[in-house]
């Protein structure tokens, strides 16, 4: 691969090659929603028809979001809330909006990201989920309601972050991604061969590629569109920070197409890896278990399995790359704001932004106890936290309300402030790249998607299911 000679004109990072950037914006897509989230909700809105609709959200709506956020980027080199103000002041706003939620995100995807290490753990360790009817599921609960252990995990996968995201745009982020995503696509692959050559796979996939019409609802279009959201990144400031690393001698329209594809790609594949193998051992009761599924029903699944063992293995880690590439990015989009608007050094912004996260993120571990329904009468202290059903409330709250209102701002900042015009130029880097269909991404980023994402801010108070 060619690397590209770029001029550092300011101190800012930036990535060294067109493959370093593309991987590492897909890294950031490609996560947990990827291969945890996508194939539940595949199984609670009913299999091919919900995969229809978000493949053609992805297109319409997504696709263009995710441009649009890149172009501002590009063009102001500057973090999230930088790149508002430098071109109107008073949308500051707007910016600390799509800052909101990956600060949330991040406190949670660190805990789940520590669940994904302690499996990895148990499976390398040659440790068992326990013994008896239901081990895999009093595995987990007991695990994630103690206080300390899913805590210390989770510190653990937070600090793997910190010390990508410190070594800085290309010295960590871009090194790591080129190298770790190809790593979880092979592994991705192999698991969905596996998974499709079992004895009676083929129900799974006919599930997943029949598109029932009844099924074809309001509440499945809410739900894929929430879903595509949250998958590629979009309203979430990191487009935008990456896009501002992008030289201008990149081709944006052509990469953010790769970007959508590689993150769809991902996400169908894993709800090929895991849809047909709940078939073959839960039968169709087992779709649509909701989001802990990845951590009580596949172990069962997997020890079911001939080398089930390595199975396991596998599919955890590739959860954990996935995971990493994600939270890395979440960090880098709060790590730039912070660094970038107080004019604090990168190693300092990282370490404020530690407290409050590490706050947060035990905030939600402590709840699930509660999720649960258990009482911890020692713990009285977090009876705080017992009342919140945290995941409730940062799921919801990101996925319905903050992700959606960061991406409408973006699209009418740059439809109708800064101008889908000049936006277009910044594609198209001042003419050097012929982006055809500008004048329907036009139409798209003022009109259609900022309509799109209203309805869902109306539908999501009454519709959208949560995976908990
Ligand atoms: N898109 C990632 C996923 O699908 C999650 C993510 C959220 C990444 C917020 C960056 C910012 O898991």
């Amino acid at each position: 691969m060619k690397k590209e000679k770029t001029k550092h004109t300011q101190s800012r990072g930036q990535w060294a090659s067109k493959m370093g950037f593309v991987l590492a914006a897909a890294g950031s897509a490609i996560g947990l929603g990827n291969i945890w989230k996508f194939p539940g909700k595949v199984g609670l809105y009913g299999g091919g028809a919900f995969l229809l609709c978000y493949i053609l959200i992805v297109a319409f709506i997504g696709f263009p979001a995710m441009l649009a956020e890149l172009s501002l980027g590009r063009h102001t080199q500057k973090n999230v809330v930088g790149a508002f103000t430098k071109l109107r002041k008073h949308w500051a706003v707007a910016g600390f909006i799509n800052v909101i939620s990956p600060f949330i995100i991040m406190s949670y995807y660190c805990i789940v990201g520590g669940w994904v290490l302690k499996y990895i753990w148990v499976y390398l360790s040659g440790a068992n989920f326990g013994g008896g009817a239901d081990q895999y599921q009093t595995y987990f609960n007991t695990f994630v309601q103690q206080p300390i252990e899913p805590l210390l995990w989770g510190v653990f996968f937070l600090a793997l972050c910190v010390f990508v995201v410190l070594r800085g745009v290309s010295g960590g982020i871009e090194k790591v991604s080129k190298f770790l995503m190809p790593c979880l696509f092979i592994l991705l692959v192999a698991i969905v061969v596996r998974a499709v050559t079992l004895p009676g796979a083929m129900e799974g996939v006919k599930y997943m590629l029949t598109v029932r019409p009844e099924q074809l609802s309001a509440d499945t279009v809410v739900g894929a569109m929430g879903q595509a959201f949250f998958s590629l990144s979009v309203g979430m400031s990191i487009l935008v920070t990456y896009g501002s690393y992008v030289p201008k001698e990149e081709n944006l329209a052509k990469s953010a197409a790769w970007i959508c594809a590689l993150d769809t790609l991902a996400a169908v594949l894993a709800a090929f890896a895991i849809i047909p193998v709940v078939f073959v051992t839960l039968g169709a009761e087992g779709i649509g278990m909701g989001g802990s599924f990845a951590f009580m029903a596949l172990p069962e699944v997997f020890a079911s399995l001939p080398a089930g063992g390595l199975i396991g293995l596998a599919f955890f880690l590739l959860l954990f790359l996935a995971a990493l590439t994600s939270a890395i990015s979440i960090l880098e989009g709060c790590v730039a704001f912070v660094s970038e608007e107080f004019h604090l050094s990168r190693v300092k912004s990282t370490l404020i932004l530690l407290a409050p996260l590490i706050l947060l993120g035990a905030g939600y571990s402590l709840s699930q106890a509660a999720d649960r329904g258990i009482n911890l009468p020692w713990f009285d202290f977090a009876g705080g936290f017992r009342m919140l059903p945290m995941w409730d409330v940062m799921e919801r709250f990101t996925d319905n309300f903050t992700i959606p209102l960061g991406a409408l701002l973006v699209c009418l900042f740059v439809g109708w402030v800064w101008g889908a015009k000049n936006a277009t130029l910044e594609i198209q880097s001042g003419g050097m790249f012929a982006f055809k269909i500008h004048k329907a991404w036009e139409f798209i980023v003022r009109f259609i998607a900022p309509a799109m994402i209203l309805i869902i801010l109306f539908c999501t108070i009454g519709l959208g299911k949560g995976l908990s």
